[in-house]
């Protein structure tokens, strides 16, 4: 069936757009008007909030909102809030929780705290010209123009740390970039940062324009082509890490202790060096940050963006997870490049945003970027011991089996019945579904 485009569906209202929906693309099908519905909140008020966090809304789409407790970060117990649709993440954060708590927990270290932002120009103009101009006049300028735009941001003790000319002629015909840092403090700052970027392209042209140190034709050359923040902050890093005696990693899987040590180690080595292991590694990785990420309302695709474009840095995408094995002592760690708020955005607007924050003692950017890495950590830590011991599916097949059970409508019999019909077998959709038929029509 052709469709047809339709003008100004935004102005339309909650209910019209879904009348429009249902019609032009569900056949007039008023059961899915029952499934929309169903997920919109009886509280008028909390329903609004929602529908205006985003454009063109007509119902929520829920997330399992869970907890893994007991980290022991940097010698605070906390309970991590875990917003996540896959199975089995919660349960390996916890258990690695566990696992630490035992071992003296997780300990953490703010490397450095700065974001990063461009304005990229073209100029057809020579570059020795440019940075001179850029050294003895431009570079006052930026930060005079900005200066209404990070006030607030100097008083709570961040704004521009430093605005440098760069010259990437010689990957691009005459184009530059200010390049300029930023401390944002506890917010993430994307709207600091762009505000101040904004300006410094205007200012940047204006100052051009009134120069006497080009020429015409050189002043009519120059375009503005955007001005943007980096989500790349290689400058922006927690590390977070976990040790202790091999003797004392006692792993219930069967293997010795050394074994266990030396097969991780092992897999943490091939996700530095083969790539294809690496995504997957670091996929595990996210897991954990994203769940906290999205909990506490910060942005999880600049999080993830920023992480693989730092595990590619030296021209060869590798682990963000490292591990050593020396004198008897077992080391992992995690350097993460990760820009997260705890103020502006959704932090003050989003309810469970605010109880996740309140839950985790309302900590600041800095306090947050180490829990980031410390669930990141843990949940590597989770997924390679189980891959180097039992393997993954162990975990994940009971999850499995109850999610396939669940689309039947499976009571809690049915589910105890698989759990021991499945308990030395490996679960298969068909083989659920066969045995389900079976016991259903007993
Ligand atoms: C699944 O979401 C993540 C894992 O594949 C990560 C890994 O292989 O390290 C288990």
């Amino acid at each position: 069936m052709n469709h047809k485009p339709i003008e100004g569906f935004s102005k339309l209202s909650k209910q019209h757009k879904i009348d429009w929906l249902i019609n032009e693309y569900l056949q007039g099908n008023q059961e899915y008007q029952k499934i929309l519905q169903q997920y919109w909140n009886d509280n008028p008020d909390l329903q609004k909030l929602h529908e205006e966090f985003s454009e063109n809304t007509i119902t929520n789409f829920y997330m399992p909102y869970g907890i893994a407790p007991n980290f022991l970060i940097d010698g605070k117990l906390m309970a991590l809030p875990m917003a996540v649709e896959e199975s089995s993440v919660v349960a390996a954060a916890s258990k690695s929780a566990k696992f630490w708590l035992e071992r003296g927990g997780f300990k953490t270290t703010i490397i450095n705290t700065e974001k990063l932002g461009h304005t990229h120009f073209i100029f057809k103009v020579e570059a020795h010209k440019l940075l001179h101009f850029f050294n003895f006049t431009l570079k006052k300028k930026l930060f005079e123009a900005t200066e209404d735009i990070t006030a607030n941001m100097r008083k709570r003790g961040g704004g521009i740390l430093d605005i440098k000319l760069i010259d990437k002629t010689s990957e691009l015909a005459d184009y530059y970039q200010l390049k300029a840092s930023f401390n944002t403090v506890d917010s993430m700052g994307a709207n600091f940062i762009n505000s101040c970027l904004e300006q410094f392209g205007k200012t940047l042209k204006d100052e051009v324009a009134q120069s006497d140190a080009f020429s015409e034709d050189e002043k009519n050359s120059i375009q503005i082509v955007m001005n943007i923040l980096s989500n790349f902050t290689p400058d922006c890093i927690v590390r977070a890490e976990v040790s202790c005696k091999i003797d004392d990693l006692k792993d219930d899987s069967g293997i010795s202790n050394e074994e266990f040590a030396w097969k991780f180690k092992q897999a943490v080595t091939i996700a530095e060096i083969e790539p294809y292991r690496a995504t997957t590694h670091n996929k595990g990785v996210m897991n954990g940050i994203d769940a906290v990420v999205i909990a506490t309302g910060n942005d999880f695709r600049a999080t993830e963006a920023c992480a693989h474009a730092y595990a590619s840095k030296d021209g060869k995408y590798k682990s963000l997870t490292h591990c050593t094995t020396d004198n008897g002592i077992f080391r992992f760690w995690i350097d993460l490049p990760i820009s997260v708020g705890v103020v502006g955005g959704l932090t003050n607007l989003h309810p469970l945003v605010k109880f996740s924050l309140a839950l985790l003692g309302k900590p600041s950017a800095q306090e947050l970027m180490s829990i980031l890495a410390v669930s990141g950590l843990a949940q590597n830590f989770a997924a390679l011991r189980s891959l180097v011991t039992t393997g993954i599916q162990k975990g994940h097949m009971k999850m499995h089996l109850f999610n396939i059970l669940n689309q039947f409508g499976a009571t809690e019999e049915e589910k105890q019945y698989f759990v021991n019909y499945f308990k030395d077998k490996t679960v298969s959709h068909h083989e659920v579904i066969s045995e389900l038929n079976k016991l259903r029509n007993k």
